[in-house]
């Protein structure tokens, strides 16, 4: 059987670049995918700060001499590529100081102009194989910033000669972000103007990357099999829903793995006690340097942590309307978050008022993060939607029980105490602060029984959310495109 080399398109990887989850998944899916034996290998953009945090991490890079040429905008962009390994996994950059010069990665506008970055990125990843001498079969991207990629061996004046060269794997992290543009956009990619239709680029008279993408994709992944349902329905959609019913015959969920080389607690350094599920003293320890970081007192108050962006996906919202009720039942809140600046200074006025019983650290602090999963005794993930969700993977593993609504990834892993034997944690499913309440008080009455908290606990950190078995089904569906 033949070896599927692999070249992943992404904009974020762990731990050299990482914003959120799409970073833990290409930072940790394609070392999986080489132990199930994919040749994956990564292309990431060089951006500011990268090769310094390389050296920080004591990674070595080299550069490999060659050089990659692209066409954009009427002049031609150059970027020497440098390589990398991290996790086994050979990491392709590009030096392009002059389109990577924002520290920020992502543009917050969405000129042709403001797309440049990625459209670079996905016609470089395309210029790989003539510069290196090796050629993947298969390029996979990821979300909006890779999906020229697929789109390019479509509707590109010149890429699209080779389209017959590779198959292409899109994966949908998160449908939110589409990368909608004008029309002139496609002068400015050197895209045929045939594209700009509705069976192609064309979004309401406008440009959406994502569109052009998925029709273009030989197959599409979603990052749990219920998101995979959730995006072809009119409220999962986001207004891509009727395009990705018509293509439900190449679109398949494969639930996200936990890079548990990472996030394990019987080795992770960033704590200030290891624990397992033989022994979970440690877990007591973390809680209390916690409750320190946070200067405050130990009491029996359960501590519920919600750690991620504040953004209306992850249900702050609710979080916001629900706090007074969630805190007048016993609990104490602790919020790691960096995101949206209304969230946050509201979280930070709400802390001010409620101080003894709710704490709130905006900004992006990973230590942090790992200290709120170990020793939280719940995690709240209210989330209005949920492609995937790994916070709650983390929590299970720390032995911290998600509190969470009942959608996308989040209803594909977490099973309720109150329906089964083999429950894990809690969920709920209307969308509204009452609702919220509610599962918090049903949490509260089985955390009083002490006996049976361990019990829920131990379902959590016993249960397998590795790589091992997605990586396979990654490497089935790359073996089926290439007719194996
Ligand atoms: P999303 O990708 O939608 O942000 P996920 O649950 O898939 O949500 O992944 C979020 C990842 O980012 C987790 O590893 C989480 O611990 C991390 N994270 C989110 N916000 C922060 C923060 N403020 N500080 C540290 N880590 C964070
Ligand atoms: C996205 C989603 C999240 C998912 C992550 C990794 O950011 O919001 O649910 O876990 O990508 O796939």
């Amino acid at each position: 059987m033949k070896c599927p080399r692999v070249l992943h398109v992404a904009s974020e990887m762990a731990p050299l670049v990482k914003l959120g989850g799409l970073g833990d998944v290409v930072g940790s899916l394609p070392a999986a995918l080489r132990e199930v034996g994919v040749d994956a290998r990564i292309v990431l953009p060089a951006y500011p700060g990268l090769f310094e945090r390389l050296e920080a991490q004591n990674l070595s890079c080299a550069p490999t001499g060659k050089s990659v040429h692209v066409a954009l905008d009427w002049r031609v962009y150059s970027a020497p590529l440098w390589e990398t390994s991290v996790n086994n996994t050979p990491v392709y950059l590009l030096e392009q100081p002059e389109l990577f010069a924002d520290p920020e990665v992502y543009p917050r506008e969405t000129t042709p102009l403001a797309t440049l970055p990625f459209a670079f990125l996905s016609l470089a990843a395309l210029e790989i194989p003539g510069a290196l001498e090796w050629t993947p079969d298969i390029f996979h991207v990821h979300d909006w910033p890779g999906a020229l990629v697929p789109a390019a061996l479509k509707w590109h004046r010149h890429y699209r000669n080779r389209r017959g060269d590779y198959e292409t794997v899109l994966t949908i992290h998160n449908l939110a972000h589409q990368w909608i543009t004008t029309p002139n956009a496609l002068n400015i990619w050197g895209f045929v103007k045939e594209s700009f239709t509705i069976e192609g680029i064309e979004f309401y008279g406008g440009i959406n990357a994502l569109k052009g993408g998925i029709l273009a994709a030989d197959a599409i992944t979603t990052v749990s099999p219920r998101y995979a349902w959730e995006i072809q329905t009119p409220q999962g959609g986001m207004g891509l829903d009727g395009v990705l019913a018509s293509c439900r015959g190449k679109i398949q969920g494969i639930l996200n793995g936990l890079d548990y080389t990472v996030w394990n607690p019987e080795t992770d350094p960033l704590l200030p006690a290891p624990y397992s599920i033989e022994d979970l003293s440690g877990k007591t320890l973390c809680r209390k340097a916690l409750l320190q970081a946070c200067g405050w007192e130990e009491n029996d108050r359960p501590l519920l942590v919600f750690v991620g962006r504040l953004v209306e996906q992850k249900g702050v919202d609710i979080l916001l309307a629900a706090m007074e009720d969630l805190l007048s039942l016993g609990t104490r809140v602790l919020i790691l978050g960096s995101g949206h600046p209304i969230y946050e200074r509201v979280l930070q006025e709400e802390s001010r008022r409620y101080q003894d019983l709710l704490h709130v650290h905006a900004g992006y602090d990973e230590t942090l993060a790992h200290l709120l999963y170990a020793g939280g005794d719940m995690l709240l993930m209210p989330s209005l939607f949920e492609p995937c969700g790994l916070s709650q993977l983390i929590a299970l593993r720390y032995g911290t029980v998600p509190l969470v609504r009942a959608v996308g990834g989040l209803a594909d892993t977490i099973i309720d105490v109150d329906g089964s034997p083999d429950g894990n944690g809690f969920l709920f499913s209307d969308y509204t602060p009452h609702e919220l309440r509610r599962v918090v008080e049903r949490a509260l009455s089985h955390w009083h029984d002490r006996e049976q908290w361990k019990i829920i606990v131990r379902h959590g950190m016993e249960q397998d959310f590795s790589w091992k078995h997605s990586a396979e089904t990654y490497k089935a569906l790359y073996l089926r495109l290439l007719g194996n």
